[in-house]
């Protein structure tokens, strides 16, 4: 069995849970690259209006992989444009994929009480993974 993580990251915090999964899995890591760079706006209005970013060819030979780990971040609560694009062109008939996405995160508060605390876990925990 052979196991293939690949990731889009922007920012950083997607390749480092990709990187640390492969190690964990002993699988392979291949980064998702744009053909062109996109500023925030772009990347949030691709995300709304369902865009599909075109992405660099891979060096990627899924033949003899049977399981494909995709971590990708979340923008405008939907995965990112680039791993969709992606899992569109990508051949994974007949593979188990496997979808891990990162994102800001929520509102920690439980109650009144914890109001000040969870405030302080939310800003340390801002790109809390999961
Ligand atoms: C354009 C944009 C839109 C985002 N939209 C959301 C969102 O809707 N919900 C959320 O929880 N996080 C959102 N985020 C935060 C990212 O999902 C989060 O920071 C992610 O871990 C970034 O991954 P990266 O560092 O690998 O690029 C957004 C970030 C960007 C840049």
């Amino acid at each position: 069995m052979k196991a293939v993580v690949v990731y889009y990251s922007r920012f950083g915090h997607t390749a480092k849970v990709a990187e640390m999964l492969a190690q964990e899995l002993g699988a392979e890591v291949r980064r998702i690259e744009e053909t062109k760079p996109r500023g925030f706006m772009s990347m949030g209005w691709g995300a709304i209006t369902n865009a599909r970013f075109g992405i660099k060819p891979m060096d990627l030979d899924l033949h003899d992989c049977d399981t494909v780990v995709l971590c990708a971040p979340i923008w405008a609560s939907r995965p990112v444009c680039p791993a969709r694009t992606f899992l569109r062109d990508a051949r994974l008939e007949g593979r188990q994929v496997n979808v891990l996405v990162t994102c800001g995160g929520g509102d920690y508060r439980r109650g009144p009480g914890e109001e000040r605390r969870g405030h302080r876990r939310h800003r340390q925990g801002r790109h809390r993974h999961g």
